[in-house]
């Protein structure tokens, strides 16, 4: 049932891999292991707290900057959701992915859907458990 999906998230970052070297987020959870895995929390952080997406929405990031935030979205999508249908989550994550590599390689109107598919709120509202 995750054959499909895995496959276009598997494919964007083989194409990132490809021909950029990503950093690595290790150094956050203070691990020098490369593999260390990128937690939600951290993609919260780096990509919506301290205002990556909303830099590349406005067309103000550099190409690495837009990289970096392609980076972050391919982890998210190797991730499990703490709450909600994981199918879901998959579907939803991967085609976010889809949607920065469009920013990434320029296509026409590539922000606006991009934005579209980053809701916040609707995410969280099926995603993230309420607050303790
Ligand atoms: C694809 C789904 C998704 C989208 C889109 C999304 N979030 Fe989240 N967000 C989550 C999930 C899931 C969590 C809960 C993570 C956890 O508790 O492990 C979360 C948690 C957070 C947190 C709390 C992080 C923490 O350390 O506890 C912040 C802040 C946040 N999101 C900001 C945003 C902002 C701002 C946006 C919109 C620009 C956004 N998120 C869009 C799924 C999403």
């Amino acid at each position: 049932m995750k054959k499909r999906v895995s496959t276009v998230a598997a494919a964007v970052s083989a194409l990132s891999l490809a021909g950029f070297s990503l950093s690595s987020f290790a150094q956050d959870a203070g691990q020098d292991q490369a593999e260390e895995k990128v937690t939600i929390k951290q993609v919260m952080k780096e990509a919506h707290k301290d205002g990556l997406l909303a830099k590349v929405l406005k067309d103000e990031a550099s190409p690495e900057e837009k990289l970096k935030l392609l980076d972050l979205y391919v982890s998210m999508a190797e991730t499990k959701p703490p709450q909600g249908d994981e199918k879901v989550w998959k579907e939803r994550t991967s085609d976010i992915v889809v949607k920065v590599a469009r920013v990434v390689v320029e296509r026409e109107g590539a922000a606006t859907d991009l934005k579209k598919s980053t809701d916040c709120a609707a995410c969280h509202k099926e995603f993230k458990p309420p607050a303790k």
